[in-house]
């Protein structure tokens, strides 16, 4: 495990067991880009957050590369998100595999609208000095999604984007009729990149 993935899983780990374990006992709980536990892989934010959880729930999980075990669902980032009735939804560490801004304040407002709670968070791209100001951008081209809510990012920063989808800004979040309510940003110490994980609620 890589040090950016000690701190992420140090910071979010105690703070989404909390959640879970604030939960009524047999509440449904909806896992996103996670692969099923006992496929034994990319389970380690997973396994950090369950091992402080002692309460009784259901869990779904939804992943690509998910296979046949119950309680599994095969499901592409990319497509439309249709997953409803869960008491809480976690989406961690899944936007660096979205790249479209639009289809993705679609799809949160979309599961916000249709689940009790919904967790999900934002990671930046790394920063890069430009005339003195800390820009933060992703390399080589690559499409993903990079948020930029300044508001929450203590200091003076930039942004430069590879094409007009990618940027996301708690404004665009709140003209798609969603609002976010922080409950962690913090910058790692290796990267220097932005982590913000947040509710998700809809306005209607
Ligand atoms: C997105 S990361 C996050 C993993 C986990 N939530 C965490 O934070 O440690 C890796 C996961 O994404 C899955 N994945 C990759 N491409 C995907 C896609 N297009 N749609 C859904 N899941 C995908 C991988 O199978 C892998 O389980």
């Amino acid at each position: 495990m890589g040090m950016t993935d000690n701190q992420i899983v140090e910071q979010y780990s105690s703070v989404v067991s909390g959640i879970l374990n604030e939960l009524p006992v047999g509440s449904r709980v909806a896992w996103l880009g996670q692969k099923h536990p006992s496929m034994g892989q990319d389970k380690l934010l997973y396994d950090s957050i369950m091992s402080g959880v002692n309460n009784d729930l259901y869990h779904t999980f939804y992943d690509l590369n998910n296979e046949v075990y119950e309680g599994s669902v095969k499901w592409d980032v990319h497509s439309k998100w249709d997953i409803g009735g869960y008491d809480l939804v976690l989406g961690l560490r899944v936007l660096y595999l979205c790249d479209s801004r639009e289809r993705l304040l679609s799809n949160l407002k979309n599961i916000s609208a249709n689940n009790d709670t919904v967790i999900f968070d934002f990671m930046t791209g790394n920063p890069v000095a430009i005339n003195g100001i800390e820009c933060f951008m992703k390399k080589n081209s690559s499409p993903t999604i990079l948020p930029f809510f300044e508001e929450l990012y203590e200091g003076s920063f930039d942004v430069s984007s590879n094409h007009g989808d990618q940027i996301v800004t708690l404004q665009h979040i709140k003209s798609s009729g969603m609002n976010i309510k922080n409950i962690l940003t913090f910058r790692d110490g290796v990267k220097r990149r932005f982590y913000t994980l947040c509710e998700v609620e809809s306005e209607s």
